[in-house]
């Protein structure tokens, strides 16, 4: 929600750039710590989100953990104050370098996706033990967009419920290998509750199978990926994670003494963040007007890439009590895609050259992707206070 204050605020600032809501973020991660804590649960934040250092130690302070997915983030954490006790690490395609730095830092967990890749890691320990947790994957449909699903066997990710035999032999004979845990992520932006459910009943069986083979395991990690309003950014600007933690409490056996971890991203911080253009021109099409701005698919991908949605609003005409949102426009960005669109067919009220335009629920995912693409500036970040 933006006040006249802040508007007018950012009016003056040179576009594009992301702002973001400090203030909405220490309320989420308030919201998240009053839920998970509820069942003792331990949250690391996915800073593949958002990396912006702000953001990360303020997440940190909050005692949340840090899940990573290379070594630069491995690095940024231990920048950010993360103890190496409270890091996790996860990726299909960890390279040597990368888990060197991991283990030098000896991080709480790798979350292992292949027999391949813990034979690397047991090979550069040398003499030292490193924490794995096996990735497996469960098999279960997130019922989300096609690329940021996960959890399928048709996917990269993770070890397949049939190799865990074999695995599970080899990895015995790994000597710098402790094996303390299993993972898991289903994917991204899951706003279906059940695909949770059904998570929780195949990791039920996946226990069984290790109980019977005697195998302890003291952590699950469920992954994160639950999904945010992107049409009511304001009436749900906090995510209903006491639902989703009750989903788990409710359908998850936890074992005594075992604990249990999430890896959440999005729902953390994408509410909070904000991608801000200008106007540069609108333009008459044959069907549709076009709404044309500062800002491209090279501040923010999603709508390129996925198809996304994200509420476009004109901050300038918000509070102008004549303006009805009546008009049709296709509002585009300046690079030469035809892709480059983030939204057609929207309603905003009259539009002109000029105009101060937010682009909603993009602190997720949004500058962290952001690309230079046509030589174009790095896009900035501003902060409230
Ligand atoms: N854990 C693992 C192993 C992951 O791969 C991911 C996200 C997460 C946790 C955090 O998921 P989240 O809670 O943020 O949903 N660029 C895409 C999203 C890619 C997500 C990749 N993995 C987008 O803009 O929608």
């Amino acid at each position: 929600m933006f006040n006249p204050a802040t508007i007018q605020k950012l009016n003056k600032l040179p576009t594009p750039f992301y702002y973001y809501d400090l203030g909405l973020l220490e309320k989420t991660l308030d919201s998240l710590k009053k839920e998970s804590g509820k069942y003792g649960y331990t949250v690391h934040y996915a800073l593949k989100a958002n990396s912006n250092n702000e953001i990360v130690t303020a997440i940190r302070k909050k005692g949340f953990g840090a899940d990573c997915v290379s070594g630069n983030e491995v690095k940024r954490a231990v920048e950010c104050g993360y103890a190496s006790d409270h890091i996790v690490f996860a990726g299909v395609g960890k390279s040597d370098a990368e888990i060197n730095y991991a283990l030098d830092q000896d991080i709480f967990c790798f979350n292992c996706e292949s027999l391949q890749e813990m034979e690397v890691i047991s090979g550069l320990a040398g003499t030292r033990t490193a924490r794995v947790a096996l990735r497996i994957n469960p098999n279960v449909n997130a019922n989300t967009h096609k690329y940021i699903t996960t959890g399928l066997e048709e996917n990269k990710f993770g070890i397949n419920l049939w190799e865990l035999e074999t695995v599970i032999g080899r990895m015995k004979t790994l000597k710098n290998i402790q094996l303390i845990g299993i993972h898991f992520h289903i994917g991204s932006q899951v706003t279906d509750m059940n695909a949770y459910k059904s998570l929780c009943t195949r990791v039920n069986e996946i226990q069984e199978w290790f109980v019977s083979h005697k195998i302890p395991l003291e952590h699950i990690n469920v992954g994160g990926g639950l999904g945010l309003d992107y049409h009511e950014p304001d009436k749900n600007a906090i995510p209903d994670f006491a639902s989703f933690f009750k989903i788990f409490a409710d359908f998850l056996e936890v074992r005594p003494g075992q604990k249990v971890h999430f890896e959440l991203g999005r729902a953390l911080v994408g509410q909070c963040g904000s991608l801000i253009s200008k106007v540069l021109y609108v333009k008459k099409g044959i069907s549709t007007s076009f709404v044309i701005l500062d800002a491209g698919m090279t501040e923010l991908i999603r709508p390129a890439l996925y198809q996304s949605y994200h509420k476009i609003e004109n901050l300038s005409q918000i509070n102008n009590q004549r303006s009805t949102i009546n008009n049709r426009y296709d509002v585009v960005g300046p690079i030469c895609e035809s892709s480059d669109c983030f939204g057609k067919a929207m309603m905003l009220p009259e539009t002109h050259r000029g105009d101060l335009i937010a682009i909603r629920t993009a602190g997720a995912y949004g500058e962290v992707m952001a690309s230079q693409y046509n030589l174009r500036d790095k896009v900035k970040a501003i902060y409230s206070n």
